[in-house]
């Protein structure tokens, strides 16, 4: 018997037809379509650095090549980098993991993924604070688990409460996904609510999932903070963590968790039936990230601070736009009217307008969960921004383009 093949016919599982491309990967190839015909796009699109990844990290790839080291590795990542992970934590997130607490991880997206596939069942609630990362509701979904999402609010700075987060949990609630500095919003939550957060999340029975992402990315005052290093954290606490924005790694493939022994062997048991290992190369790279000079993140920070004031005074001078100071990550996150400036605006309407009208890429708002908001990555050049600002002013002040 044939199994129908052709598109539209193709039976495929509940499990992947419960998600969906993520968007922002959706915009990105659209503007790269638009720069492949040679057009001039002012591209806020991209959720990674602009930096290259320093030397020595780069070197330190291909001194593994030439040593050969391209064979498997174990399945939770070869040892050394599993200390230099929790060493590397430790030093500047204050924790106390043993490499046993720890697994490497093609990206964070796959730490969170191994996290989510652990420990959820069908029907089993994870909450979600909103506007949050595309991708926590999909693999949420892709365990049958059910997203319930936790509304942060502009006048607030998008901070996530602890009460909000009580008043969320039900029976089912299984866990909390915490991201601070956050993507889109750039909010951090501080040290004094997020102890609260995790109080309720003790109290109540619930895992707090905390996605360190872009823990190093802080402005002003902040300084780099981790949850697992509160007393008594590590028992409900699961850290996800990448190498890919805080050292301009994202096609290396490199992030871990960091989480109770008993949770790691399960996560390293389902790695062991999919990716196997992260690339050994890569390993080898992070290795040297982890353990060499941290100089390249400190440039890249202050670089980031100075796009961000640009970014932010370039949205607030359009009128019509508002946009939150954001205290982390690399993104500005403006609620924006219709074209012209008139009205309330629909994100994907307005995201597609302005690639089309003004060649300026931005990922709609609808796709974190914010429909009224744009989401603008600020890593690209000051140049690259103050071009962006004049097509959106002209964009929203209803001048032709
Ligand atoms: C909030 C957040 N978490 C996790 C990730 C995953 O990053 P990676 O898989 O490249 O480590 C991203 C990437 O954009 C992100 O924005």
């Amino acid at each position: 018997m044939a199994i129908a093949a052709e598109v539209g016919t193709l039976r495929l599982s509940d499990a992947v037809n419960r998600i969906n491309v993520s968007p922002t990967m959706a915009v990105l190839m659209e503007a790269e379509k638009l720069k492949a015909r040679g057009v001039d796009v002012a591209d806020f699109g991209p959720g990674e650095p602009d930096f290259p990844t320093p030397e020595h990290i780069k070197r330190a790839a291909i001194r593994a090549l030439e040593e050969n080291r391209t064979k498997y590795t174990p399945t939770g990542g070869i040892m050394p980098l599993r200390e230099a992970v929790c060493e590397w934590h430790a030093k500047n997130l204050g924790s106390s993991y043993t490499p046993k607490e720890c697994i490497v991880t093609a990206g964070g997206k796959l730490a969170i993924f191994n996290v989510i596939a652990s420990l959820i069942n069908p029907g089993d609630e994870v909450l979600i604070p909103s506007p949050y990362w595309v991708s926590y509701p999909d693999i949420v979904q892709f365990s049958a688990g059910v997203p319930k999402f936790v509304a942060t609010l502009p006048c607030d700075k998008f901070c996530l409460r602890a009460t909000d987060v009580e008043k969320a949990i039900t029976p089912k609630t299984r866990l909390l996904i915490a991201n601070s500095p956050n993507n889109p919003t750039g909010a951090v939550i501080p040290e004094g609510e997020f102890a609260r957060i995790l109080e309720v999340c003790q109290r109540r029975g619930i895992w707090l999932l905390s996605d360190e992402c872009y823990s190093h990315f802080v402005y002003g005052s902040a300084k780099p903070f981790s949850i697992a290093s509160l007393p008594g954290a590590k028992d409900s606490v699961i850290i996800a963590g990448s190498l890919s924005k805080t050292f301009a790694m994202t096609g290396w493939r490199m992030g871990y968790a960091l989480a109770p022994e008993a949770l790691v062997a399960a996560m390293i048991k389902l790695q062991s039936q999919t990716v196997s290992n992260v690339t050994s190369v890569t390993q080898y790279a992070a290795l040297e990230a982890l353990r060499g000079p941290m100089d390249s993140v400190a440039v890249m920070l202050a670089e980031y601070d100075r796009r961000r004031a640009k970014i932010v005074s370039g949205l607030r001078a359009i009128p019509g736009v508002e946009c939150t100071e954001p205290q982390g990550a690399f993104y500005a996150f403006p609620k924006v009217p219709a074209r012209g400036g008139k009205g309330v605006g629909d994100s994907t309407v307005i995201a597609r307008e302005l690639l089309e009208h003004e060649h300026v890429a931005v990922v709609p708002g609808a796709a974190f969960g914010a429909p009224a908001h744009l989401r603008l990555s600020y890593a690209t050049s000051i140049e690259r921004i103050e071009e962006g600002l004049r097509r959106l002013t002209r964009f929203f002040s209803g001048a032709a383009a």
